[in-house]
């Protein structure tokens, strides 16, 4: 299992990634947010470079926004992001994004919010590395998991077998509610890690 810290919650993000860097963690997890896919707004281009700049892990961007091609030409630069997640739920020709972020050299991503029939992205299966199963409504840390994650988890486990495609949950992770969603490949912890007195020992409850 991999764990991909989201930083949208943190008191002090440098101050966090710095602490993190040397833990067990896979990835810093970036909750990039335009206000109108969801009505926040979080991390600028600039302070995603910036950031990336003290990262010591891959990053693992999530694009909550209408119009990816936008941010992924501002982001193509930055050396070290592996993944580049965008929304099934966009008005966008979704293939032609994939294949731009693969043709960028990232892992494609492709993102559903909890209401989305997981069926409804068969089309696109054999253009994605990694699916993002949304566990909350986009747009908030520090929500309550839904509690249909586990059924639609098994459900996208079932769709996706026997494809290389990376199973990634997220929203209202914790040390209990990993349980219930353990089957996937990369879980997103935001505010149990970046909320806590002492993250580095949350780390530690979510790896065992
Ligand atoms: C929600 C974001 C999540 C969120 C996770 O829109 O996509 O990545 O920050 O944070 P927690 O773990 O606090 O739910
Ligand atoms: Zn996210």
């Amino acid at each position: 299992m991999k764990i991909s810290v989201s930083i949208l919650n943190s008191k002090d993000r440098k101050e966090d990634i710095i602490a993190l860097n040397k833990t067990e963690i896979s990835y810093f997890h970036i909750d990039v947010m335009d206000g109108n896919f969801v009505s926040q707004k979080a991390f600028s281009s600039d302070e995603i470079v910036k950031l990336s700049t003290i990262s010591e892990k891959p990053l693992d961007i999530h694009l909550m926004v209408d119009n990816p091609l936008l941010y992924i030409e501002a982001l193509k630069n930055i050396p070290n992001i592996e993944n580049i997640t965008i929304h099934f739920e966009i008005d966008k020709d979704i293939n032609s994004i994939l294949t731009r972020i693969k043709e960028l050299g990232f892992k494609r991503g492709l993102s559903i919010k909890p209401n989305t029939k997981i069926e409804d992205i068969i089309p696109y299966i054999d253009n994605v590395d990694l699916i993002l199963l949304m566990t909350v409504e986009p747009g908030l840390g520090g929500q309550k998991i839904l509690p249909q994650s586990k059924e639609r988890l098994l459900k996208l486990k079932n769709l996706v077998e026997n494809r290389n495609i990376t199973i990634e949950v997220d929203g209202g992770i914790n040390n209990e509610t990993i349980k219930d969603i353990s089957q996937a490949d990369i879980f997103v912890v935001g505010s149990y890690i970046t909320q806590s007195q002492n993250p580095i020992e949350k780390i530690k409850t979510l790896l065992v």
